[in-house]
């Protein structure tokens, strides 16, 4: 674990600490974001960190570190956990201040950051989703991580009491949109791959990742072809 305010890491939960005057506690004033820890390697850690980056700004949060600074924080955590399987959770925050809606007496905005190991296997037979009852985020919220995931969770939890693994939102048009940690993809029976634009959902790194991958596949299908 990690913390700015603290400026250092620890092995010892008991050390990892939030202050509650922080502005990510008490107004939920904070982003973050989640790679992927796999075979001890962090999968896009540069695109994670780019995200979270925009999603600070959209948030209006100056970050303590630049891009290369909280990467570096990021890879030593890692590596100092010794985790080879998991996940690397981070946080960018306003900071501490005096509990009020403004943030203008939080001089000290903070990085925070989580290894959290997991080996759970990946779901390769499929699994059941059902459509969300509960309200989408308007575009502005949706396409930033922030810390507000009430919705997601509400989402995740209506997912759970009918069976279902995730509830899936509609945009207000009735189009497909996103899950509440996961972005949706269809390959239709034409062998096309389909995804929804991230104008009104958040752009997923994995989402991205599938486009990179499925262009290379094109690629190398037209040149079986030729
Ligand atoms: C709302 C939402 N959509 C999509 C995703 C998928 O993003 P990624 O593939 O970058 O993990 C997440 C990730 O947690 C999410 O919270």
């Amino acid at each position: 674990m990690y913390s700015s305010i603290c400026g250092g890491i620890t092995t010892d939960p008991a050390m990892m600490v939030i202050p509650m005057d922080d502005h990510m506690v008490h107004r939920g004033h904070g982003v973050f974001d989640t790679a992927a820890i796999m075979d001890g390697y962090v999968y896009e850690l540069d695109q994670h960190v780019a995200r979270i980056l925009r999603s600070a700004s959209m948030a209006k949060i100056n970050p303590p570190f630049d891009h290369e600074g909280i990467k570096q924080v990021l890879i030593h955590t890692v590596s100092a956990s010794k985790c080879r399987q998991g996940s690397l959770r981070y946080w960018l925050s306003a900071g501490p201040g005096d509990f009020q809606l403004s943030p203008s007496s939080c001089h000290r905005s903070a990085l925070y950051a989580v290894v959290i190991q997991d080996s759970t296997p990946l779901a390769r037979n499929g699994v059941k989703v059902i459509t969300s009852t509960v309200p989408i985020k308007p575009p502005e919220f949706a396409t930033t991580k922030s810390v507000n995931y009430l919705p997601n969770v509400l989402s995740k939890m209506e997912a759970e009491e009918n069976g279902a693994f995730a509830s899936i939102w509609l945009d207000n048009e009735g189009y497909i949109a996103e899950g509440p940690n996961m972005n949706v993809a269809f390959v239709t029976k034409e062998n096309e791959l389909l995804m929804p634009a991230f104008d009104k959902i958040l752009s997923g790194c994995t989402a991205k990742r599938v486009l990179t991958l499925a262009e290379g596949l094109v690629r190398a299908r037209r040149l079986m072809e030729l």
